[in-house]
């Protein structure tokens, strides 16, 4: 893109775990938000394959195939390798040696701060998180960042206390090195993804450990058989008592997938008992479908050949290199890391 030099679009950063195939909440959650950006800013999206360690250290059988199905969840849903850069974190080793040098300067406290790190510590019991590479988890995060020097990081809530501890990292390096006065990082800005809540099957949030997701993958006929039981409006125990799509997942599916017009529909059959859940439902799963139809539409060529999705990864790895050895010279000369002959003769004879 010719036309973008002289004036660079500001860079966007972000990543996902390799947890196995997306489902809607990952796409109205994140995607469909990141699929806009591509145009705006000059964004890289990679696959946090490294982060998933910190976690899945014990069976790593199966992060490839993961990596290839979110692959193929992001191309189908409409990111454009000829607009962002899809990667593979560890296929750029520079995030860990960026990695390495920010441990240097990070203090353990501000670690043991982390919300994430205290509430996963007491939440997940099955696995033994007192690791040092789970503890290091977001200065891990932090060098992802930064070593694209990415001013926006679209992240959900849940991210925020992680970009925060970025800047702080960014702010700590650059007081105690620069180039000839020069900073070297730019303290991100997280761009909150506005997203509505989506609810699972159960009416829990979405989620792959409450087996209650709806894959952009599913089929069409598995994604109806999967809204048809889904919970309703407690209040609607016959089909003759009215509810109202404000207390009901279904009536959430609505806002989020359906048009004016369905709403309308939905609210005035629900609150008068003109409507059953079952009709309603299926009206849900026609608005689904329509959204995912382009989705599917592109999967198909990705699922003949998935090696396309593959190699679009490893030639974003390779672009993603070359921007992060730009970085790493930078940070390399301002620590004194980058080999200088004249330097270490100077301080010789000077001492
Ligand atoms: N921690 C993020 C998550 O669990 C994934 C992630 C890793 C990330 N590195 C990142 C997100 C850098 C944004 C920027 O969702
Ligand atoms: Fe929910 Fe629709 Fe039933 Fe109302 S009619 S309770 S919105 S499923």
């Amino acid at each position: 893109m010719n036309s973008q030099i002289g004036n660079p679009r500001p860079r966007v950063l972000s990543g996902m775990r390799p947890t196995g195939k997306l489902h809607l909440g990952h796409y109205v959650g994140a995607l469909a938000n990141w699929v806009k950006l591509q145009d705006q800013y000059e964004c890289f999206f990679f696959i946090a394959d490294w982060h998933a360690l910190t976690t899945d250290y014990a069976d790593t059988s199966r992060i490839q195939q993961s990596i290839l199905e979110i692959a193929i969840d992001w191309l189908s849903s409409g990111l454009d390798p000829e607009r962002c850069t899809l990667f593979v974190q560890s296929r750029v080793p520079h995030h860990a040696e960026l990695h390495l040098l920010y441990s240097m300067i990070t203090p353990l406290g501000w670690l043991e701060r982390v919300p994430t790190y205290k509430e996963q510590r007491e939440n997940i019991k099955e696995k033994d998180l007192g690791t040092y590479g789970f503890l290091g988890y977001p200065v891990l995060q932090s060098s992802d960042i930064l070593i694209y020097q990415a001013s926006y990081v679209p992240v959900g809530e849940d991210q925020v206390s992680h970009v925060e501890l970025t800047r702080e990292i960014a702010r700590r390096f650059n007081q105690f090195y620069n180039n000839d006065g020069k900073q070297v990082f730019p303290e991100p800005q997280a761009l909150l993804t506005p997203s509505p809540k989506l609810p699972g099957t159960d009416g829990r949030k979405m989620s792959k450990s409450y087996n209650n997701a709806i894959l952009l993958s599913d089929p069409e006929p598995v994604i109806r058989q999967k809204i048809k039981p889904m919970v309703t409006d407690p209040k609607r125990v016959r089909r003759t008592d009215p509810g109202n799509p404000n207390d009901c997942p279904v009536g959430t599916l609505h806002k989020i997938f359906s048009d004016k017009q369905t709403n309308e529909k939905v609210y005035e059959g629900c609150t008068t008992a003109g409507i059953g859940c079952i009709e309603c439902k299926g009206w849900a799963a026609d608005s689904v479908l329509k959204m995912l139809a382009p989705i599917q539409e592109r999967r198909v060529e990705f699922e003949q050949n998935p090696r396309r999705a593959w190699e679009i990864l490893e030639a974003g790895s390779l672009k993603a290199q070359k921007r992060a050895e730009v970085t790493m010279q930078e940070a390399r000369r301002a620590m004194k890391l980058a080999p200088d002959f004249e330097s270490a003769m100077s301080n010789r004879q000077g001492g």
